[in-house]
This record gives structure tokens, C-alpha cells and sequence, in this order.
């Protein structure tokens, strides 16, 4: 089965690479991308993909993926703290969702602490740099190809 998935990146996330190496690593956004479109061809899979730096922007393309995805994998950077918007789109699209971040956020500033979309995500990647991206596209593929056959018919064809 054919997949279609929205690829999400928000704030500061094109600067990955150069920005605080210590924490994000040294891999860019344009890398991941790389490494994302490869997995998803490797399967037949269908990528969207979005960065923005602009919380709106996010939330159209998350909102325009309405009965068009079968799953979203969201890093919101600096918005996965902030955002109602964002959360109230995800739960408007509402299809399997993996929300992962690079850095551990858990392990960080208070703040960082508490993610305004864990509780409405199926998963969170959260501490294993950039292959935790890729490696979370994987379990998204999985996860949606053990629901088709478990569910034939139930995705979002019909
Ligand atoms: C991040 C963690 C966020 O707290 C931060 O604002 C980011 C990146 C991560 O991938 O570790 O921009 O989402």
C-alpha cells in the first residue's frame, strides 16, 4: 500500500547544522529531507513536506492535509511549547502522528518539559538527533502498514 505523509518542520529547524551543534548535531534540515524522500521512495511512499518558521503557515499546511494523509510526522521546534493552534490542527487531521525532536527535551529547560501535542500524538521520538527522524518515518510506515491489514479498507481511501 501506497502512503502518503506530511513531513513537518517548524521554527529555527532550517538552521539545523549551524545552529547550537551541541545539541542539535550537525546534520541540515536539507540532509534529513534527503534521507526522508530515500525511505519513503524506497517503499512507494509519498512525502509533503514543510519547514516555516511561521506558526500559521504550519497550521495551513497541516489543515490543508485534511482526508489527503495517512500520517504526519511533526517536529514543531520551539511551537511543540506554545502552540494550541498546532495541537487543534494535528486533532482536525487527525490520522497517526509521531512527533519527534532531536534533542532530548525532557532533559532540558522546564519549559521544554511539556509538549502542547504529546498527549494527542501516537508517539514521541524524543533525544536521538537526526536519525531519530528517519528512524520515525520507519515506525510510521509500519505502524500505518500493520493498521491496513489489520483494518483493510479503514485508511484513508476507504
Ligand atoms: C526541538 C526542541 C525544542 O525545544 C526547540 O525549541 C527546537 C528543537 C528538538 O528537535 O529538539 O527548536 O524541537
Amino acid at each position: 500500500m501506497s502512503l502518503h505523509i506530511l513531513v513537518v518542520h517548524g521554527a529555527n529547524l532550517d538552521l539545523l547544522g549551524t545552529r547550537e551543534p551541541e545539541v542539535y548535531g550537525s546534520v541540515t534540515l536539507g540532509q534529513i529531507r534527503e534521507s526522508i524522500e530515500e525511505r519513503a521512495a524506497a517503499g512507494g511512499h509519498r512525502i509533503t513536506w514543510i519547514q516555516s518558521n511561521h506558526e500559521g503557515e504550519l497550521v495551513d499546511a497541516i489543515g490543508r492535509a485534511v482526508g489527503r494523509v495517512d500520517g504526519i510526522l511533526i517536529n514543531p521546534g520551539a511551537f511543540t511549547h506554545t502552540s494550541v493552534a498546532i495541537r487543534d490542527a494535528l486533532l482536525a487531521v487527525a490520522v497517526p502522528t509521531i512527533e519527534v525532536h532531536l534533542s532530548n527535551i525532557h532533559a532540558r529547560e522546564e519549559f521544554r518539559k511539556k509538549s502542547l501535542i504529546a498527549d494527542v500524538v501516537t508517539a514521541q521520538v524524543s533525544g536521538l538527533g537526526a536519525a531519530g527522524t528517519v528512524l520515525a518515518l520507519g515506525a510510521l510506515i509500519d505502524l500505518l502498514q500493520d493498521r491496513e491489514l489489520s483494518e483493510p479498507g479503514g485508511g484513508r481511501d476507504g
